[in-house]
């Protein structure tokens, strides 16, 4: 129907243009982030998590109607880019499983609940007694990914499996799960951001996809942000960029953040966007971190103890 390409029809990022400008797509940011991002629905996202270490339950996605995701619905981003964006989602996306069982191994000692919540429940002889919720939840993302690329390419595709970096335990399991969690932290806080994005360039179908991927994605990295709060009290700014950034030499040379956004950039093929692509990308960590920010000063150390300090 023409209606869905007339400037005044309603997504899920508010009015929806055919050909945005810059500011248009902005606007579209803005609500999007105001309103996935508003501090009570951070705040009830955590506030899940105590309730999910004892009866872990996906979160359910609503009914998408995948046979409608067209091109057309790809809107301010050159479709070639937007494909090459999508294989990126998914390089990154996958394995699942080597990086829900990497953290399961840094968590295992310090906080059990935590290590099930991420990696499930492994037997004597290594078999899988139970999956994590947080892979149960993030397994779907990649075949989401794929049927999307198949809908508006008519081609299959499979992604790149990358080797994941491993448990490599040093003798300071603190600090280990300190510097493990910034990371994972810093990865969901990326997905989140990206697939936001996404849904200010999409409408329709496709658009539904992609909301239910930052659903997810805000899901957890609201879950680990505050769980690592109340474990790293006394973690700065400092410490933070400190860790992010440096590289651990004696161990290997790649667990740095600035080497993984590079990388990044390059799957995500960001020297083929345009202008307004990249800055209102770089618009939406800002926003988001803003927003979560906001979030962030509201966890008290009573509050947080009173999710996880008791029986926990
Ligand atoms: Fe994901
Ligand atoms: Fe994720």
């Amino acid at each position: 129907m023409l209606n869905t390409l007339s400037p005044l029809a309603k997504d899920l990022a508010g009015q929806s243009y055919p050909h945005p400008h810059y500011f248009q797509t902005q606007h579209r940011l803005r609500s999007l982030i105001d309103d996935y991002l508003a501090v009570e629905k951070l705040q009830e996202r955590l506030q899940d998590l105590p309730i999910q270490f004892d009866n872990p339950q996906s979160r359910p996605w609503k009914l998408i109607n995948w046979q409608a995701i067209n091109r057309n619905q790809i809107i301010g981003i050159d479709a070639e880019v937007f494909l090459a964006i999508l294989i990126g989602a998914m390089d990154t996306e996958a394995p699942i499983r080597g990086y829900t069982q990497t953290s399961r191994q840094y968590l295992e000692e310090l906080h059990p609940q935590m290590a099930r919540f991420v990696g499930g429940t492994i037997g004597e002889d290594g078999d899988f007694l139970e999956l994590g919720l947080w892979e149960k939840e993030e397994r779907q993302h990649t075949p989401a990914l794929i049927k999307v690329y198949t809908q508006l390419t008519g081609e299959k595709i499979t992604p790149k499996l990358r080797t994941v970096r491993g448990y490599l335990p040093s003798d300071d399991p603190y600090e280990d799960l300190y510097r493990h969690g910034l990371h994972r932290t810093a990865t969901e806080y990326g997905a989140t951001c990206l697939y936001l994005w996404l849904m200010a360039h999409t409408t329709g179908a496709l658009q539904d996809v992609l909301e239910e991927l930052a659903k997810d994605e805000i899901n957890h990295l609201t879950k680990f942000w505050g769980f690592g709060v109340w474990a790293f009290p006394d973690s700065s700014l400092t410490r933070i960029g400190r860790t992010l950034i440096k590289t651990r030499s004696h161990n290997y040379k790649r667990n740095n953040l600035l080497r993984t956004l590079r990388r990044m950039m390059g799957t995500l093929n960001w020297n083929s966007w345009t202008l307004s692509n990249k800055a209102t990308l770089i618009l939406t960590f800002i926003y988001a971190m803003r927003r979560l920010w906001s979030w962030n000063n509201s966890l008290t150390p009573e509050y947080l103890q009173s999710l996880f300090g008791m029986s926990h």
